[in-house]
């Protein structure tokens, strides 16, 4: 067990389900989930069994029929829409299944939208957001818009508009889902420093055993709950490589 001031994110007893009757469909039942400061956890497991669901519930974007969702200390289950919105802009950053993109933006303001956010200016935020475009690899692509970009690069501004802002908890859903190994193995270096910190946590879904070697620990998800934590990720990596 950690100790209560090591813990970044602490689900207790959340149940989520979506629709009603015949149609009812359970994501999460009674879930546990614990992610440490200065970590970053993975979370694996079929499609289905409830991972984006969890992520979005310790993003603050659904909120559990049951349950206690905490964050940094601070009780998101207990928090007005107002609160919630305030809290994702300072500590969240989220890189979606989806990429969720803005088309009509060009690529650097795309990544610029979370520090404008938080008030920085314009010029700062093109700065900061031209520095990790580079560092993701899409130096001179800035200014074209995204859907010009192939799958993988627009997955890289995804992941660039999540880090920009360093967020104390960043989310990532299949993160390297369209980046080939070597451009998956930068992007995870990038995300495992940004987690190095007592103030931060990274929680990672993925489906990409080619990055556990990433992961501080792995957690199993089966039917809505967390079935197994591994605390040595490696020799998760050695099964699959035979
Ligand atoms: N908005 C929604 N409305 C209805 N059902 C939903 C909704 N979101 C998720 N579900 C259902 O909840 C369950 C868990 O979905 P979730 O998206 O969390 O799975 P997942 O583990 O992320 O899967 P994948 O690996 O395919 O992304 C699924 O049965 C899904 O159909
Ligand atoms: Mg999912």
């Amino acid at each position: 067990m950690s100790a209560a001031h090591d813990i970044a994110v602490r689900t207790q007893g959340v149940d989520i389900s979506f629709g009603s009757g015949e149609t009812k469909v359970t994501a999460l039942q009674q879930t546990e989930f614990t992610a440490r400061r200065g970590e970053l956890i993975m979370l694996v497991g079929p499609s289905g069994c409830g991972k984006t669901t969890l992520l979005s519930v310790i993003a603050g974007t659904l909120t559990p029929q049951a349950g206690t969702v905490e964050v940094f200390g601070q009780r998101l289950d207990k928090m007005n829409q107002e609160q919630l919105t305030a809290f994702r802009r300072k500590h969240l950053g989220f890189v979606f299944q989806s990429f969720n993109l803005i088309p009509t933006l060009s690529v650097v303001e795309n990544v610029m939208v979370p520090l404008l956010i938080q008030g920085v200016g314009h010029a700062e935020a093109r700065r900061r957001s031209l520095i990790i475009l580079e560092k993701v690899g899409l130096k001179g692509r800035e200014d074209g818009k995204p859907n010009a970009l192939s799958g993988g690069q627009q997955q890289r501004v995804a992941i660039a508009r999540a880090l920009v802002h360093e967020p104390p908890l960043l989310i990532c859903d299949e993160p390297t889902s369209a980046l080939d190994k070597d451009t998956g193995a930068q992007i995870m270096e990038m995300v495992r420093e940004l987690s190095r910190s007592p103030d931060r946590c990274v929680v990672v879904v993925t489906h990409d055993f080619r990055i556990f070697r990433f992961a501080d620990r792995i957690a199993e998800m089966e039917d809505g709950r967390i079935s197994r934590v591994v605390d040595d990720p490696s020799t998760i990596e050695s099964q699959h490589h035979g």
